[in-house]
């Protein structure tokens, strides 16, 4: 049995202090990153370079400490293996081709021919799995196919998902078909992060918020519980976190509906409502305010221990409810970090 506190958690102990570690831990918000993206060139080169890639996994544990390292790389790569062209606009984000129509979606490769263009990221994970020390765990990871549908379908972010949405009613077997692709092609990704030493997987649903009714189970629920199970027939035991972002009420019953062992939950609902509702299916991770990295202060110390508090009574991971932003200051995360382990 590990002794790694992540792994505890999501097998369902509720330890003394959670466990911590933030989404985007690698960004913008610290130098020695920007440094190293500047090294690599470019974002999306950056990803692809697996020496520097895993340089920027380990930034933030050699800073802070974390429990957990999550693999550096993006959602939006799996599109781009699958053939799809992928480019990111300064100071606007990512931009893809479109896939809109049926031939559109017959020209993708299929679900098993992406691995040549992600050997790098599989590197990555072999690098990382050496290097990490011996108590922080592995995180890989993936995004669940709605979101990515929605960046394939619209060729960018989008604020309401609108093209996708529209996809889904004007052709709806088009729109199916993309999510059948992406869930078999996540599945594979999943696996081969696996096969190169990711110890816990985690599916971001980023705007699974705007699925609603039968299209949240159809298309939020179902293909995670389709890529969760298959996972685990792959690999027996695999800890997996999901995070259907938004999702409200959704949140309700989503580890039991999919299997995922940990749900993370973001800061629109307050810990103590999913202390109640969600944390009694086992565990959960979140959901400070990432403002709070930019504001800091009282409020934060404040708000860190409030976080603690609501979870104290089941298994907890502490995380943001969202990924830490650009303008965020490296002193915030350390204060947090010290507030969550000097209790
Ligand atoms: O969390 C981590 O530190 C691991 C690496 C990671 C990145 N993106 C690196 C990244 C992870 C897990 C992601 C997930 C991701 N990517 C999601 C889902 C999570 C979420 O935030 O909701 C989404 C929707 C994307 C797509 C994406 N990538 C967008 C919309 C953008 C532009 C917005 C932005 O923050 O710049 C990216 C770029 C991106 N992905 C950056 C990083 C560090 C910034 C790139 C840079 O250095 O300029």
């Amino acid at each position: 049995m590990t002794d790694k506190t992540i792994l505890r958690a999501l097998r369902g102990e509720a330890l003394p202090t959670p466990p911590v570690w933030m989404m985007r831990q690698a960004g913008r918000y610290l130098p020695e990153y920007r440094a190293t993206r500047a090294q690599a060139g470019d974002f999306l080169s950056l990803c692809y370079n697996p020496d520097l890639a895993a340089e920027v996994t380990l930034q933030p544990i050699r800073r802070y400490g974390f429990d957990a390292a999550i693999l550096f790389a993006d959602i939006l790569l799996l599109p781009q293996a699958l053939g799809m062209d992928l480019w990111f606009e300064t100071g606007e984000g990512p931009r893809l081709s479109t896939v809109t129509t049926p031939a559109g979606l017959a020209a993708l490769k299929a679900a098993g021919d992406v691995h040549d263009r992600l050997a790098p990221i599989y590197e990555t994970v072999r690098i990382l799995s050496r290097e990490l020390p011996r108590e922080t765990t592995l995180i890989g990871f993936a995004g669940a196919p709605w979101t990515v549908a929605t960046y394939m379908i619209a060729g960018r972010g989008t604020r309401d998902q609108g093209p996708a949405h529209a996809l889904k009613s004007t052709d709806r077997a088009t729109f199916a078909g993309i999510i059948d692709l992406l869930t078999e092609a996540t599945i594979e990704y999943l696996s081969a992060q696996v096969d190169a030493g990711a110890e816990v997987i985690k599916l971001f649903d980023s705007w699974a918020g705007s699925l609603k009714g039968q299209d949240f189970e159809d298309f939020a629920v179902a293909p995670a519980a389709r890529i969760i199970a298959a996972l685990r027939a792959r690999h027996p035991g695999l800890p997996i976190i999901a995070f259907p972002r938004e999702a409200g009420e959704g949140y309700i019953g989503f580890a039991r509906k999919t299997g995922a062992d940990c749900v993370a939950i973001d800061n629109s609902v307050s810990a103590d409502w999913a202390a109640r509702h969600v944390q009694v299916d086992g565990c959960v991770q979140g959901n400070l305010d990432p403002r709070h990295m930019v504001t800091g202060g009282e409020a934060l110390v404040k708000a860190t221990r409030d976080v603690v508090r609501a979870f104290s009574g089941g298994p907890h991971i502490f995380n943001l409810g969202h990924g830490i932003t650009p303008d965020a200051d490296p002193e915030n995360v350390a204060l947090m970090v010290e507030t969550i382990r000097r209790g």
